[in-house]
Formats: structure tokens, sequence, C-alpha cells
């Protein structure tokens, strides 16, 4: 039988979780939820990585023992998990018994393979990282991950033999090209091996927070090898139960997949496969490397200060807000931003309006005509067309990882439903023939449309699919691959009251209470701007004047990479072209803006964009909360370079 293991990083307890943490667990539960929908057998673990220097240091400095802090941590994890409704199958602690006897089995065997031998090892040494550079891997003296001043350190250590396996890794790489995704991480690891391996130093003897090392009494395991071991240790590996350990990792029909972010690829891709190998494990099939949140363009760490703490927006909003945003929002593979400001605007465009007023509405008319899911099903209307389209969308970005692109198909179903629903009016048909046959066939296909909407969302937001599935009158239970079939919802099944799935949140109200909030806590207050209009707000003829407003048709239009709102225009003045950054991908395919005359600011000084140059500006009008823009256009017959008054 098929089978799919996946796992996270397991968290260091030096820290609360932030968003990036939770970040690669909810990746994890969508990938599971997915392959358990498509009837295979899933095992989802995650866990701590509770040894080492950091935890040590980090407990020192709170005058508390590395346990009693790892206790603390790890209750916010499983407490976190539950609310963001995070289903693992099993939570592993590398303080656990089950996890050193596993440890220990793996050291027994690399021994017996003949992979360990005692040296000196001198090296800069980066605690948060828990890894040696080389002096030219480090910017200036610092780690060139967080940043902090490099330890130098000189002890005798157990060495592990890693440059004897260069060539079956690169084998691996070679033969098995999904072993490392996305592609790019595959590359660079593949010219770290390339460029030649080291032996690696797998054991302490400086610190005593560790797994003491099997025959070296005085050493500690080095806390990497500690922490990989875990995922086939809390599989039950040397530990007395191996059933799942044989089901899960042995079964060569089995997948077994681990999720990371990009900071520890080579941990993952170079010395996890290697220890596998020296200890005749079979390797993972598939290291999946993600992105970095960012936050004011650094990777959103401790270290750095920066991070957004999920527990209050998961108040404010739900857990699936959050969870729609992080798999939406970034490409998985690649860093995106995290701002708040984003997070609204997905908030009340995507889930308010699209999804939320689509189901509302849909459901409302249902119970409005028949009081419960229409009576007559209906197999032969265009939202079939638009269903099958969708769901191959989505099964192919699905297996292929790209959750922002699975997603997109699942709005772009949701948008055809709607443009059904008008196309059709069926309150009027309500109005002028009641509940009627023809009624029951067009509600009909958009309730089931929506709840096949539901099925598609179920790995993201489990939550808010079974709400749908409640307010259309559907089973709650979990999508199973059958659900994906036209023509399952169940017909006269009596409806709820409706309730709105997410309220609308005003934009402005909201930013001034977490305005007032910050203020209030610690930031000092801004000074005010400068005043640039008397006291009722008018400006004077003159001061209008100053702003140059022109005419221009847009002649290229390109995304800017990496951004979801950002759009690249060239736009013709008549005299010149100029370079313009617009906000407004999110509403215009650059495609359709090719040839629109619109109205450009001229003489605004020139700006950065996501490092694209922005010569001026296009004027939009914002509409609604989540201010969606809404390009000015002038008739087609105005020349390029018209001036605007
Ligand atoms: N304990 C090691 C991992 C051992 S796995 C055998 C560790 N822990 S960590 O607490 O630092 O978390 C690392 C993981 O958290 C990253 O690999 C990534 O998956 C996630 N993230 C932490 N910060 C992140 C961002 N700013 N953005 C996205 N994910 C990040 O390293």
């Amino acid at each position: 039988m098929k089978t799919f293991y996946a796992t996270t990083p397991i968290y260091y307890v030096n820290d609360l979780p932030h968003i990036g943490h939770i970040y690669s667990t909810v990746v994890t539960d969508v990938l599971t939820r997915y392959h358990r929908l498509l009837g295979e057998k899933t095992w989802f673990l995650t866990g701590t990585d509770e040894h080492g220097q950091k935890i040590e240091r980090a407990a020192a400095a709170q005058g508390t023992e590395p346990i009693e802090l790892a206790n603390r941590v790890v209750l916010r994890y499983h407490e976190l998990y539950r609310r963001f409704g995070i289903a693992n199958d099993d939570f592993i602690r590398t303080t656990e018994a089950r996890h050193r006897r596993g440890v220990e089995e793996i050291i027994r065997r690399i021994e017996a393979a003949g992979d360990l031998y005692l040296a000196r090892h001198e090296g800069w040494y980066c605690a948060s990282c828990e890894a040696f550079y080389t002096e030219k891997e480090l910017v200036e003296q610092k780690c060139p991950i967080h940043g902090e001043p490099a330890a130098w350190q000189s002890e005798e250590n157990v060495f592990f033999r890693l440059s004897k396996y260069a060539g079956r890794l690169q084998e691996i790489y070679r033969s098995q090209p999904g072993f490392v995704r996305p592609e790019t991480r595959r590359a660079e690891v593949m010219s770290f091996v390339e460029a030649g391996l080291k032996d690696l130093s797998v054991s302490r003897t400086n610190i005593r927070w560790g797994i003491p090392f099997p025959g070296r009494p005085g050493h500690v395991v080095y806390v990497w090898l500690d922490a990989l071991s875990n995922y086939v240790t809390a599989l039950g590996f040397g530990a007395g139960d191996e059933r799942l350990y044989r089901e899960f990792w042995e079964n060569p029909d089995g997948r077994r997949v681990h999720v990371i972010g990009k900071d520890i690829l080579r941990f993952h891709a170079v010395y996890w496969p290697a220890f596998l190998l020296s200890a005749g494990i079979p390797v993972p099939t598939t290291v999946w490397a993600h992105g970095w949140w960012l936050r004011d363009e650094k990777k959103m760490s401790k270290s750095v200060g920066n991070i957004v703490q999920p527990d209050a927006l998961v108040e404010e909003f739900g857990p699936d807000a959050l969870r729609y945003f992080l798999l939406r929002e970034m490409a998985f593979g690649q860093d995106a931003a995290f701002s708040d400001q984003a997070f609204l605007e997905r908030y009340n465009a995507d889930l308010a309006n699209d999804l939320g007023n689509t189901v509302s509405r849909v459901a409302a008319l249902c119970r409005q005509a028949f009081g419960s899911s229409p009576p007559e099903p209906c197999d032969d209307n265009e939202v079939i067309g638009a269903w099958e389209r969708a769901r191959e969308a989505w099964r192919v970005a699905m297996d292929e990882s790209a959750f922002h692109r699975g997603l997109e198909a699942v709005w772009k179903l949701l948008s055809e439903i709607n443009g059904f629903v008008v196309s059709r009016e069926p309150w009027k048909i309500l109005k002028e023939e009641g509940p009627s046959r023809r009624l029951s066939r067009i509600l009909y296909a958009c309730a089931e449309g929506v709840r096949l909407v539901a099925v598609l969302l179920s790995p993201f937001m489990p939550e808010t699919s079974r709400r749908i599935c409640a307010a259309l009158g559907a089973a709650a239970k979990e999508a199973a691959l059958e659900d994906l079939e036209w023509g399952r919802l169940s017909t006269g099944a009596a409806l709820p009251a409706p309730e709105a799935l997410f309220p609308r949140v005003d934009a402005a109200a909201y930013f001034s209470t977490e305005e007032a909030k910050t203020m209030s806590t610690n930031e000092p207050a801004r000074p005010a701007a400068a005043p640039i209009a008397d006291d009722d707000g008018r400006i004077s003829i003159q001061e209008f004047q100053r702003v140059r407003l022109v005419t221009g048709r847009v002649v290229e239009a390109e995304r800017v990479p990496k951004s979801n709102k950002l759009v690249r225009l060239q736009v013709d003045l008549g005299s010149e072209k100029r370079q313009v950054v617009a906000g407004i991908a999110n509403r215009y395919e650059p495609e359709a803006l090719v040839g629109k005359n619109v109205v450009i600011v001229a003489n605004l000084k020139p700006a950065k964009l996501m490092g694209v140059e922005s010569d001026g500006m296009v004027l939009a009008a914002t509409v609604g909360a989540a201010g969606d823009p809404s390009l000015l256009e002038v008739a087609a017959d105005v020349p390029p370079g018209s001036i605007v008054k």
C-alpha cells in the first residue's frame, strides 16, 4: 500500500514559536491532509529539538534547567497546534527515552561501518546554528545566517567519515531528481558536495546537555546527529517496536518527505542521508526546502528580533484565515514578506468577499427557495465544466506542492460560480416562478459547486471546509477522493440559519486599534507630519497645480517577480517613455493592461518598490475596505501626454 510520511523540522525550545515555525507545520499538515484525501496511508510527525548549547545557554540565561525550559515551550507548541487544527500523528521530543535508544542504535551501526574516529577539532562555531564555519564563510567574523560573532572552539571530537559518502550522495542527487526540491536547492546542494566534503565532528565535550555518546565517556552526541535521527526514532527505530518504522520508512512503495526551511538544507540533504547510508537505512524520498518569511527584508527570527507571534492573529481572525494567508501569499519554495496590511487585504478580499459571500449567497438562496438544499439535482450546466478544469489544475498544483496555485484554482472556480449565479439571476426566477424545477436545477449547480470548493479547500482550511458543508446540508466528514465527484450533494437536506464565515474587518479601524496598542505598550509616538493643508483640509489651486498629472498609454506590462501585487509598466507619455510600478496585479492581469490609457502623476520623486525603480504613479480608485484598485481610464482618442487638470 502507498504510504506517505511527512515531517516538520523539530523546533528548538529556546523560545516561543513564531510564524516561521508555524508555517513549516501548516505546510506539512496541508500536505498530509492532501495525501490522506487521495486515499494514502499517512503519518505526520513534528516535535522539538531540546539538546545542545543553544538550549543550555537559553536556560542558564533564564535561571532555569534546560528540561524545565523545554517543558514550558513544548506546552506552547501543543496549544498552538490545537488552535491551528494541526493533525499530527506524533510529537517527538529529543529528551525522550525512545529517541535516545534510537540514536544509540544509529551510532552503533555507524561505528560498525567503521565511519567514526577521534581527532582534534578546531573551528569557528555559531551556537545559534549549532554549526562550524570556515573563516571564508563568516561575514566580518560573524555567522552568515544569524549575524552573531562566531567563537573559536578547539576540542577532541568524534568524527564521522562524511567525505567517504560524497560519491554516493551525488549518485542520489542524480538518480533521484525529486530528492531535493525545489530544483534551485538541488543545484545548491550538488555544488556544495562537488566542492568537496570534509569529515564532520559528531560529538562535543564542552557541553553537558545532550545524549551521552555511546562508548565515549565525556562526549555528548552532536545536536544535529541527535536531532536528525528523530525522523526514524519516532517510528520506533532501535527502540523495540519497529512496526511504524517498517511501515513508513522501509516500505518501497512509500514516500518519506521532510519539509524544512532553506536554512537547514545542508543538514537534511547532505549530512542526514550520509548518516543513513552509513547506518544501512533507506534515505528519504524528498527534502522540500521552503523559503523564509521576511519582515523588513530580513529573515524573521528571534535573534534578529523581528518576529510575528501567531497568537494575536489567530485570536482575531481564526486559524483558517492565517493558514490560508500563509499558503496563498508565499509561492512555496520562495521567500515572502509578512505584513499586516497584506494579511488584512487578503482576509477582506479573498475570504470575506470571494469565499464568504459566495457561500452565504448560495446557501441563503437555497434556504429561501426550498428551506433545504435543492430537491432536483442537475448534471448539465457550465459549473460542471468549470469544476472539472478546477479539479485538474488543483491536482497538478498539489502534486507539485505549488499550494498557492492550488488555491488560485479554487478561487477561479469561485469566480465562475459567481458568474453563473449572476447570469441566471435565481432571485428573479424565485419571484416569477417560486421554487420551480428550473430554479432547483440552477441552485443545485451552485450549491454543488460550492460543496466542491469546500472539498478542494479541506487540506488548507479544514474547519472552514466543514462549516461550508454544514451550511449546504452536506456531510461534515473528512473529505475523501470520491467527494471530488460531481453530484454528491444530498438533495433536500434541511439547511441551518446562515452565518458569516469571515466577517469583514474594517481596515482603518483595525489599524488604528493596532497602532494604539503598539503606542501604548512600547513605541514612542511618531512625530506629526508637516502640515500640507489648512485646518479644514482644503488646499489652494496653486498647491494642486504642483501635481503634474498627464495621460499615458501602457505599452508594456509585466509582474514584478516575487510580488503578488506589483506590476511594472512602461508608459508612453508622448514625449517620453516612463517606467512606473503599480500595486494593481491582484486585480489586473498584465496583458490586460497593455493599450490602456491611464493617468500618471508625472512629477513624483522616483522610488524603488521591491528593488524596481518607479518613476511616477498611476492613478486608481481604491474600492471597499480592502482597497481594491480600479484604474482611472481615459478615452482611447486622448493622445498620450495630455495634461489632466
Ligand atoms: N532544531 C533545528 C531543526 C532540526 S530538524 C532535525 C532548527 N530549529 S528552529 O527552531 O530554528 O526551526 C527551524 C525551522 O523553522 C526552519 O527550518 C523553518 O522550517 C522554520 N522557520 C524558522 N524561521 C523561519 C522563517 N522566518 N520563515 C520560514 N520558516 C522559518 O533549525
